[in-house]
């Protein structure tokens, strides 16, 4: 199995997503700066993973903590979470999984500091573990709505690479295709970053998935002619009511589908739900370099002094969204009931 991120030997090591396919390269970081920027560059992206990869970057430097009193380590640990928190704004699950190491330690603050530093490792590596249960959890939930002989629509990667392992989207796609039913992926290109050229081709074609590359701009040609059968997608934060934020352009493929009458679904952990904002509009948007429009892999393709926008993701309102698919069951309209039921329902269990 294709591994995004591991703890190996007190070290942190990830697959470099920025030079796939091409190359099949590791970074390895020994501290949480090293995690923090690989988070911010793209080396590591797609919400869950970054959450995994924040809790390996929090384990790490508490390790580097010199100090047996446990207040300072707890100060100390407190301004690493601050650091991790700093590096995309989106993707809750990356604040979701601060929360959860800090109020682990918080917890267990009258062990000593060597234990806190024993425990840390040990969640950030259970909670690799335990996305990709979860993942394979969504998928059994979701792969009822993938028919025999499905043409499906993904955007963006929201796969292992994305995930700790096997993915939300293609989690769910992979377990249609492992029950044996034909099914055949349209992976858009996602510009800028290229994520659904370079990840999702790259991670469908190693597991022998059928899949077809097409550029954003041809997704409204194939659902006219009417070779798209759904849309599967992941998502980065949703909101109480049920509108998502995902990578940017999603938002038009949701609204193609609408029109065209495709059902559009959501595979998505309980981990990205975030209840406390009332609607999409309260999701922050994260700005990123031109450079990213400007140029791509690195090569100029705007004529020099032209400026850009990057926008890193926009909202899909509810009412364009079929279902969403999470670890304990599928949440259909009014999202706002079903949504928090899904939340109930994990906290009983
Ligand atoms: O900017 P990215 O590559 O981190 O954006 C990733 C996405 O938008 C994914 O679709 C989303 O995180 C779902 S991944 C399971």
């Amino acid at each position: 199995m294709l591994e995004t991120i591991k703890w190996r030997n007190g070290k942190v090591v990830m697959i470099d997503q920025r030079r796939l396919p091409n190359r099949e390269t590791y970074i390895t970081c020994t501290s949480h700066k090293c995690v923090a920027s690989a988070i911010k560059n793209m080396v590591i992206r797609g919400a869950p993973a970054i959450g995994i990869a924040a809790a390996m970057g929090i384990a790490l430097g508490a390790q580097g903590i010199k100090t047996s009193d446990t207040e300072v380590f707890l100060r100390k640990l407190d301004r690493i979470c601050s650091e991790m928190a700093q590096t995309r704004p989106t993707a809750v699950n990356l604040f979701w999984a601060i929360d959860h190491m800090k109020a682990l330690v918080s917890t267990n603050r009258n062990y000593s500091v060597d234990r806190l530093k024993r425990i840390l490792i040990s969640e950030a590596q259970k909670m690799l573990y335990q996305d990709i249960e979860v993942n394979k959890r969504m998928g059994v939930n979701g792969m009822v709505f993938i028919k025999d002989g499905n043409t499906i629509l993904t955007y963006c990667n929201a796969g292992a690479l994305a995930t700790g392992g096997c993915g939300t989207a293609l989690g769910v796609i992979r377990a249609a295709h492992e029950s044996g039913k034909r099914l055949r992926v349209l992976a858009a290109e996602t510009r800028p970053f290229l994520q659904g050229a370079r990840l999702t081709a790259w991670e469908l074609k190693k597991d022998g998935i059928p899949v077809t590359l097409v550029t954003d701009n041809m997704v409204g040609y194939f659902m006219k002619r009417g070779d798209i059968n759904l849309v599967m997608v992941g998502a980065d934060r949703i909101a109480a009511n049920g509108d998502m934020a995902n990578k940017i352009g999603t938002y038009s493929v949701a609204t193609l589908a609408k029109v065209h009458k495709i059902p559009f679904y959501v595979a998505a952990p309980i981990s990205t739900l975030d209840l406390s904002l009332k609607s999409g509009s309260h999701i922050p948007i994260e700005e990123r370099d031109p450079q990213e429009v400007t140029h791509i892999c690195g090569k100029r393709v705007a004529p020099k002094g032209v400026t850009a926008l990057n926008p890193a993701f926009d909202v899909t309102p509810n009412r364009y969204i079929t279902a969403i698919i999470t670890e304990m069951g599928v949440a259909t309209r009014p999202f706002s009931k079903s949504l928090r039921a899904l939340v109930t329902s994990r906290k009983t269990v």
